[in-house]
C-alpha cells in the first residue's frame, strides 16, 4: 500500500485531484469508480474547477458508484444519484449515460445486484476507484461480518452508519435501512484504489488497516491484498494533531 501522508482536506483533495487527472491523461476512456459521502467532497470541488480551466476532460470518461440507498428513487435529493449530479456531474462535461449508479427502486432487487455487477464487468473494472472509509471499517456499505468474497448486494445498514449518515437528512428515521453496494470482490477488481481519509474519527479505522489487522470484522482489511492502493490521509486521520475534517 502506498500512504500518502498530508497536512489537511484541501491538500487531500489536491492530491486526490491531481491523481484521477494523470489517469484521465494517461487513458482518455479511462473508467473511474466513484463514492459519496462527506470525504470526496473536496476531491470533487477540485476536479470540477480542473475541468472548468481545461485540465481534464471527461468526454470519453465513464463513471461506476459504488452504492445506493434502497427505497429512495434516483430524483429523491438524498439519493446518490442526486448527491452525484450537484457535486460532480453537473459541473462537468460527462454524458448522463456514462454515468452508473445502482437502482435503489428497482422492479427486482436480486436482478438489480447481477445487472450491475454485470455491467463492472462489461465497461469495467475501474481503472481507478475513489473509496472512503467507514469509522467501522465499512467500505461502500461492506459492514463489519460482510462477505469479504460478494459482489454487488442488498445490505442492511449498521446502526453506526445510519447514525453517521443522518446528518444528511433532516430527521434521523428517513434514514434509509438498506443499501445496494458493490461487494468487496467487486471494489477489488478495480486496477488500482485511492483510498481517502480525513479526520480525527477516521484515526482508528486508520490504524487499524495499517497494522494489517486482516479481519471479517473489519472490511477494510480487503484492501490489504490488492495490489495498488494508495491511500492518502491528513494528518488527523493519521492520529497527528489536526484541525480538519471533511466534515
Ligand atoms: P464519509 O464516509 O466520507 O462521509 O466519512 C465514508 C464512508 O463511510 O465510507
Amino acid at each position: 500500500m502506498e500512504v500518502i501522508i498530508v497536512n489537511d482536506y484541501e491538500q487531500l483533495s489536491q492530491r486526490a485531484c491531481d491523481i484521477i487527472v494523470e489517469q484521465v491523461h494517461m487513458n482518455p476512456e479511462s473508467v473511474l469508480g466513484l463514492a459519496t459521502g462527506g470525504t470526496p467532497l473536496g476531491t470533487y470541488r477540485e476536479l470540477v474547477q480542473a475541468n472548468g480551466n481545461g485540465k481534464i476532460d471527461f468526454t470519453h470518461v465513464s463513471t461506476l458508484n459504488l452504492d445506493e440507498y434502497i427505497g429512495l428513487d434516483s430524483s429523491h435529493p438524498q439519493s446518490y444519484r442526486q448527491f452525484m449530479k450537484r457535486e460532480l456531474f453537473d459541473a462537468i462535461n460527462i454524458s448522463e449515460t456514462r454515468t452508473h449508479i445502482p437502482d435503489g427502486r428497482p422492479d427486482d432487487l436480486e436482478e438489480e445486484c447481477r445487472r450491475y455487477e454485470a455491467l463492472i464487468e462489461a465497461i469495467g473494472p475501474p481503472d481507478l476507484q475513489l473509496l472512503g472509509i467507514g469509522e467501522n471499517g465499512h467500505i461502500g456499505f461492506n459492514e463489519p461480518g460482510s462477505d469479504m468474497d460478494g459482489e454487488t448486494h442488498i445490505v442492511e445498514l449498521t446502526e453506526s452508519t445510519r447514525a453517521a449518515n443522518a446528518r444528511f437528512f433532516d430527521k434521523d428515521e428517513d434514514v434509509p435501512a438498506h443499501a445496494i453496494t458493490m461487494g468487496i470482490r467487486s471494489i477489488l477488481k478495480s486496477k488500482r484504489i485511492l483510498l481517502l481519509a480525513s479526520g480525527e474519527r477516521k484515526a482508528r479505522a486508520i490504524k487499524r488497516l495499517l497494522q494489517g489487522e486482516k479481519d471479517v470484522n473489519f472490511p477494510a482489511s480487503a484492501l490489504l491484498a490488492h495490489p495498488h492502493v494508495t491511500l492518502v490521509m491528513d494528518q488527523a486521520a493519521y492520529g497527528m494533531k489536526g484541525e480538519t475534517d471533511a466534515g
